[in-house]
């Protein structure tokens, strides 16, 4: 046997190889060291021939879920190896082999986080761009994207935030790519660099499609291509089984939708927050009241991924309004989607043979929703509505057959009976009426036989040895008749058999294995048979999933009184009476606020004391403009949106401690990465620019930054400061307008107003937050005195050439000179020693040139 394990252990080197051995799956060697440490479970040692003693350790196999999610979790890859005959019919070592290998990006059986996916994402690089091929097993989306840059790369795949990256094995991506899984927590895995090129890419894809030609499907380029190609082989060749339920890949580019790059969605916290990761607290956390997971999945990739269509949105708009207006279709929709389970991962459950009988009753029970659905939208004026009850289809064969067929309530286990109802099968239903005709026979035989043989305590009864036996206690063992057998003495009595006894519990017993089996055979055909309505389970899980993510727009548009906000193609950004859409739920007296960006007016310049609301006001128009391009109501008294195409932020001082950038390093990064990549359609937040940095440097390159946005981008902008002396390009930049939030000052203490107006602030009540906060006495009057000082110091207003005043070396920053040829009269006078030279030879040397210059030498 041991040499078996080592065969197969060879060909799985990078795996943790789990040994199915009766009951366990045991580990030996350096894998039971591995197992043993992270599992915390018990290392033993066991006898390996001329090895001598190896280590050891197992799990049992009922409970290996666990075990697998544990170590995948940490990374790990887990060969899981078989018995592929029965133990007791195997001649010599029973035959086993790698049936699978579980990795994490395809360990769908344990802790998914229901509302999000699991993705396993290859990524292939074709001359200067990169494929990227996403695919979630537990419910078979496959999405594929090509993207242009490595930084819009990194971009996506912190998005998607795949569990498992896959590249070529000799693909240099794989150094690239090791600082972003890191980050990600993220394991690399590797398939064959054969199988990364582009035919034998096509070839798996073609096959597993079973289509003569990729490019309906879109996959039109070498890079997506080779991506779907080795995503698909990768999980073929470590799934081993079937993958019917990946019906088709749908590809993406990132302009269908509006562009929010890495840092931003971190920074606005669209589904998690900054400072500990949850979605409570989130913008996702306010606004998903979606009723199923599907739903969930769908609403945080639209809210990471809103449109950039006027008519897309509008669509949707129309939906959520009539779903806001129509109080009672809302709600019976909702009491509806209560029913629906997880169809997408129930599916994938089924097609890769975990599903069990309560899986299909989930299934049966789900689709039940649909008619009623059907006839609450089908004939609905908006059409978004109808359109999406016209892609159910209640599938009504499929209820039928699971209700006749699987029990209302079946067990966990399919291997157990109890699964399948009366009436489904003559054949069961025989075996059945046997087995309680047996039973009811061996129930009625103990009265008959107390009655026989006139012993009053005589018991029928049943072991998992001996099988039925009659129990006679000693007294009364002289009253018992001839034709019983003696089969066990106990201390205070005996216990018989009869023939008769015997032939009927062979008949209960096989009659019950067999309904055991029967069941489960049973059970497989309907299984089998859901699975053939895959394509038409996925569309209404599709449609379902949609219709959740509607409502629970509207349900947030309700519950929070939201408004409609209109899109226009033009750049206006008008909002009144505007709020934050998370703040305002956490704390009360959240004060609204307008905003005006108009084509004359590109750029708002924010100043106000610390605690004033500049942050929240920048973050909260981004979220607007966010919530309004995915199609919901906006939390304003009213909203005119002009589309944007990317949104840039750059917020706050968090450091990034992790990929070991300074706070400036970061800063700068982003707004370099902003000044590339924005156009005049982009929304850009930049809360205090500059700050990373000494003030003079800060404030050079705050204004340096304006200048450019307001001269070349003509982006919309919105710039908070505490460098007061920005204000002052207001008079300078035309686009520019100054904005301030209004404190209130009384008897040395500020009042926040919260309030948003024209103008500009000019102190910073920095010292008075800080009294708030509890800073010492003694500090605070000595930072006072500072401050005077400091100021009495500033007087005339701070020079903002700052580069000459810095003795920065400014000419480092010019275009290299272009060398240009010297004039000839130049190194003739070059080479002349003055000191040389009489007063007449001066003169006379100096017509000689003036000479030659007018001839034009
Ligand atoms: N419009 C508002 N209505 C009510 N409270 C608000 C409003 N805006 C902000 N606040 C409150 O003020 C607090 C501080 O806001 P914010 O962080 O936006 O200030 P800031 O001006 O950016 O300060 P700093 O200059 O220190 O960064 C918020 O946490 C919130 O509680
Ligand atoms: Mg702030």
């Amino acid at each position: 046997m041991m040499k078996q394990y080592n065969e197969i252990k060879k060909r799985y080197q990078d795996a943790l190889l789990f040994f199915r051995l009766g009951d366990f799956y045991e580990m030996f060697g350096e894998d039971a060291q591995i197992a043993a440490k992270e599992l915390e479970i018990a290392l033993t040692s066991r006898e390996a021939g001329k090895a001598g003693r190896i280590p050891m350790c197992g799990v049992p196999h009922h409970a290996v879920n666990g075990y697998l999610e544990k170590l995948v979790s940490k990374g790990y890859r887990v060969a899981i190896c078989e018995q592929l005959e029965d133990p007791r019919q195997a001649k010599g070592v029973v035959k086993r082999d790698v049936v699978r290998v579980v990795t994490p990006g395809t360990f769908i059986e344990g802790a998914l986080e229901d509302k999000r996916s699991r993705y396993l994402t290859a990524v292939a690089a074709a001359g200067s761009s990169f494929g990227v091929a996403s695919l979630d097993l537990s419910t078979g989306q496959f999405l594929v994207t090509e993207l242009g840059a490595f930084a819009l790369l990194e971009d996506e795949l912190f998005r998607l935030g795949p569990a498992e990256l896959v590249v070529g094995s000799s693909s240099p991506l794989e150094g690239q790519l090791s600082p972003i899984a890191s980050q990600l927590e993220a394991t690399i895995s590797h398939v064959d660099q054969r199988l990364a090129h582009m035919d034998a890419a096509s070839e798996t894809l073609l096959r597993h499609f079973q289509v003569a030609t990729l490019s309906p499907f879109g996959l039109d380029t070498e890079a997506k291509i080779c991506a779907a190609g080795m995503a698909l082989a990768y999980v073929q060749d470590t799934q081993k089984g079937i993958l019917e339920h990946i019906l088709r890949v749908h590809t993406y580019t990132l302009e269908q939708f509006l562009q929010i790059d890495a840092h931003s969605r971190l920074n606005l916290e669209l589904t998690r927050t900054i400072r500990d990761g949850r979605k409570a607290g989130s913008l996702l956390g306010v606004l998903d009241h979606t009723r199923t997971s599907m739903g969930g999945r769908l609403l945080r990739w639209n809210l990471e991924q809103p449109l950039v269509h006027k008519e897309e949105i509008a669509r949707r708009q129309d939906a959520v309004a009539a779903l806001v207006e129509e109080a009672g279709l809302r709600l019976e929709i909702q009491e509806l989607l209560d029913q629906v389970y997880d169809l997408e991962r129930l599916m994938g459950r089924l097609t890769v043979g975990t599903g069990n009988a309560r899986d299909l009753r989930a299934l049966c029970a789900s689709l039940e929703v649909i008619p009623r659905l059907k006839e609450l939208l089908d004939e609905h004026t908006v059409e978004l509505l109808s359109s999406t009850g016209a892609q159910l289809d209640p599938l009504t064969e499929l209820t039928g057959l699971i209700d006749g067929a699987i029990m209302d309530n079946p067990p966990i286990s399919v291997r157990e009976g109890g699964l399948i109802k009366q009436g489904f099968s003559t054949d069961l239903d025989e075996l059945r009426t046997a087995s309680r005709k047996g039973k009811t026979w061996i129930k009625n035989l103990e009265a008959h036989e107390r009655q026989r043989t006139g012993i009053k305590s005589l018991k029928v009864g049943f072991n998992k040895v001996f099988g039925y036996y009659i129990e006679v206690t000693n007294p009364n063992l002289d009253l018992v008749p001839e034709d019983y057998q003696r089969k066990q003495t106990l201390s205070n009595a005996e216990r018989f058999i009869t023939p008769e006894l015997k032939e009927k519990e062979a008949l209960i017993l096989g009659a019950d294995e067999r309904i055991v089996d029967m069941e489960y055979e049973l059970f497989c055909t309907v299984r089998d048979e859901a699975k053939g309505y895959m394509e038409k389970i996925q569309a209404n899980a599709g449609a379902l999933a949609f219709l959740d993510m509607l409502q629970s727009l509207a349900e947030a548009a309700v519950r929070h009184n939201y408004v409609r906000p209109e899109i226009t193609t033009d750049t206006a950004l008008k909002i009144t009476q505007g709020r934050h859409p998370v703040i305002e739920t956490l704390q009360s007296g959240f004060v609204p606020n307008d905003v005006s960006l108009t084509e004359e007016e590109r750029i708002i310049l924010l100043t106000g004391p610390n605690m004033a609301g500049k942050s929240t006001y920048l973050r909260q128009v981004a979220l607007i403009v966010i919530l309004a391009q995915m199609g919901s109501f906006v939390p304003a008294a009213s909203a005119t949106i002009g589309l944007v195409d990317k949104i840039f932020t750059r917020i706050g001082a968090a450091d990034d401690l992790s990929t070991g950038q300074s706070t400036f390093m970061v800063e700068c990064a982003e707004t370099a990465h902003m000044l590339l990549n924005a156009t005049s359609r982009s929304l850009i937040i930049l809360d205090e620019l500059g700050r990373g940095t000494s003030t003079f440097d800060g404030m050079a390159i705050a204004q340096a930054v304006i200048e450019h946005i307001h001269d070349k981008i003509g982006a919309r902008t919105l710039f908070s400061t505490h460098f007061h002396e920005l204000t002052k390009l207001e008079a300078t930049l035309p686009k520019l307008a100054a904005y301030r939030v209004e404190v209130q000052e009384k008897q040395g203490a500020v009042y926040f107003l919260h309030q948003v107006s024209r103008g500009s602030t000019d102190k910073s009540y920095g010292v008075n937050v800080a009294r708030m906060a509890g800073i010492p006495k003694p500090v605070l009057r000595r930072a006072l005195t500072l401050l005077q000082e400091l100021e009495a110091d500033r007087g005339k207003p701070v020079q903002l050439d700052l580069f000459a005043s810095l003795q920065y070396d400014a000419s480092s920053l010019d275009e290299p000179p272009i060398e240009e040829e010297e004039h000839p009269l130049v190194a003739e006078l070059k080479s002349v020693d003055i000191n040389r030279l009489t007063p007449l030879e001066a003169l006379q040397l100096l017509a000689k040139w003036q000479q030659d210059i007018k001839e034009g030498q």
